[in-house]
Parts: structure tokens; sequence; C-alpha cells
């Protein structure tokens, strides 16, 4: 599957989607330059997992 997001939102948008697919002992590899966007897809995948946005943080970006 090809997921093309245009911004912050529909990134994060496209991560509560896979967070909801997600089980138990699923393991997500996201890669990417700076700043393309992993934190933003982090925390959505946190949030759909019931983890806060505020929670997920990035040592760089
Ligand atoms: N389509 C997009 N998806 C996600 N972020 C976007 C998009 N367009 C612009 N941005 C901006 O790009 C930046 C992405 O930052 P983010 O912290 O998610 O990247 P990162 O890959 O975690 O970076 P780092 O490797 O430095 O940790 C944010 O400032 C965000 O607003
Ligand atoms: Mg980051």
């Amino acid at each position: 599957m090809k997921f093309q997001s245009k911004s912050e939102a529909e990134t994060r948008s496209i991560g509560r989607r896979l967070g909801k697919k997600l089980k138990r002992g699923d393991v997500v590899c996201l890669y990417g330059g700076l700043g393309s966007g992993k934190t933003t897809m982090a925390k959505g995948i946190a949030s759909a997992l019931g983890i806060s946005e505020r929670d997920v943080t990035s040592a760089s970006f």
C-alpha cells in the first residue's frame, strides 16, 4: 500500500489508521531523513493506542 500525505494532520491520521490495525507484539519501523515526519506518524499511531500524543517526543526535530 502507498499513502501520500500533504500535511502534518494527514500524516497523523494515516498513523491513527495504522495504529488501529496493530496487534500485540507488532513492530513498526519508520525510516526517513531529519524532519520527514516519523515522529508525527508515531504520534498518530500512539493516539490510536490510547497514548497521549504529548508523550511521543523526538530527540532531534
Ligand atoms: N506531510 C507531512 N507530514 C508530516 N510532517 C510534515 C508534513 N508536511 C510538513 N511537515 C512538517 O515537517 C516536520 C516533521 O517533523 P517530525 O518531527 O515528525 O519529523 P521526524 O522524521 O521525526 O524528524 P527527526 O528525524 O528530526 O526526528 C514538522 O514540522 C511538520 O509540521
Ligand atoms: Mg523524530
